[in-house]
């Protein structure tokens, strides 16, 4: 099989795309014509494979109400197994219509209101509407940021392990967005921290097909017997279909797997799945693999790109590839106001990337933008952020 082009802009306009049609989601005064290096959402086509399997699946002409079986669950045992040698048991895969429905049922199902659940920030900022909006309190272990090498701040995160109101964590591994992909040494800490306390650790390894050459993620779960861990993993990200809501959550522990029934299917209704997704599902993990690793050798290659633009045009900046995700976190912070800079690019230069401040106060000075897209895209939006820097700096 020969090699994709990944190099080929499509058009998405007019599909309700969020990344393209709905950029105002970001800041209202964002023109259409801005370039949208915002959203973890990749600019690559999904695999052949999966539009034909979804194309063979609607000509069929039913889509009634549907249940994961076999095939399915086949199909998530054998992709774990095979990229992370991680066994999972059938009957530890619950279906969950995406990862933060999932993340809500949890803290709804396995915590109170008022407790404290520990982020880590900046983190994937929709941890913390959640934890406000089902009335518990944010608990912040904040990263260590060492000049944009970050790492977790183990000794705060014992005291908040300790505080008994505390009694559940939200592990970002790897983490969204500040690409750290947490070693086994690291997760070790964390997970002994959490079980001497008696925390649930909800492992959110959204991102874990991401990573860079080289560099392995490891399921919280495979290193360690502690009983009160609940993983997230989908193939959102992996596969380019983060508009699709399908996730699938692992639960080892009998006593949790009940909690979770009595959240999920007792009070949301929540046990059959959208047929097409399953659908998709089974393709992607079955026979897609090469598209992964082309995408992410790709993605390796812009993460190059940028590096050497970097270092070419603002060199100060001091720009490091991140060890895991699709999303560069930059600070332009020696030569411009992140704030200026933010607004020029929205009101003149018409570049969408994500304000660092949104993944908490500690994000501030940086920003989030998406590698995954043809190269040229990627330059041309490199391009106006150099020119607006300039712009900035030459006042
Ligand atoms: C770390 C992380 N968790 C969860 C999600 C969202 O997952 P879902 O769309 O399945 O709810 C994202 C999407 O960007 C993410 O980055």
């Amino acid at each position: 099989m020969g090699k994709m082009n990944l190099d080929i802009l499509y058009n998405r306009r007019g599909t309700d795309s969020v990344k393209w049609d709905h950029k105002d989601f970001v800041d209202s005064r964002v023109s259409d014509n801005a370039l949208p290096l915002w959203l973890s959402d990749m600019e690559f086509k999904v695999a052949d494979e999966i539009t034909d399997a979804l194309i063979k699946r609607i000509e069929h002409g039913f889509l009634g109400h549907s249940m994961p079986g076999d095939n399915y669950f086949q199909a998530v045992q054998g992709w774990y197994k095979r990229r992370f040698n991680w066994d999972i048991k059938k009957d530890s895969i619950f279906y969950s219509p995406g990862v933060l429905p999932a993340l809500g049922f949890v803290l709804r199902g396995f915590t109170k209101e008022n407790d404290g659940i520990i982020i880590q920030e900046p983190v994937f900022y929709p941890f913390a509407e959640l934890i406000n909006g089902t009335n518990r309190k944010i608990v912040n272990n904040q990263l260590i940021n060492d000049n944009g090498d970050y790492s977790i701040d183990f000794s705060d995160l014992e005291c908040k392990v300790k505080d008994p109101n505390n009694t559940m964590m939200i592990l970002c591994s790897p983490h969204n967005p500040v690409g750290r992909v947490w070693t086994k040494e690291e997760l070790i800490k964390v997970v002994n921290l959490c079980r001497e306390n008696d925390v649930l650790i909800f492992s959110d390894e959204l991102h874990c097909d991401a990573t860079r050459s080289g560099v392995t993620h490891t399921p919280t779960m495979t290193i360690t017997d502690y009983n009160k861990i609940i993983t997230a993993v989908a193939l959102g990200k992996t596969f380019n279909v983060g508009g699709v809501p399908i996730s699938q959550i692992i639960i080892d522990d009998e006593e949790l797997k009940e909690i979770w029934h009595r959240e999920t299917r007792l009070k949301h209704y929540i046990s059959f799945a959208p047929p097409l997704d399953m659908v998709l599902t089974e393709t992607a993990y079955n026979k897609c693999e090469y598209w992964v690793d082309e995408v992410m050798e790709y993605v390796e290659d812009n993460y190059n790109f940028l590096v050497e633009y970097l270092q070419k045009y603002l060199p100060k900046t001091k720009y490091k590839k991140p060890e895991g995700t699709f999303l560069a976190w930059i600070n332009f912070g020696v030569y411009v106001d992140y704030e200026e800079l933010f607004e020029l690019l929205i009101t003149k230069y018409d570049v969408l990337i994500e304000n660092g401040r949104t993944f908490g106060e500690s994000g501030a000075g940086y920003f989030r933008m998406t590698v995954a897209c043809p190269r040229s895209f990627l330059k041309e939006g490199l391009d106006r952020i150099v020119a607006a820097i300039y712009e900035l700096t030459d006042k």
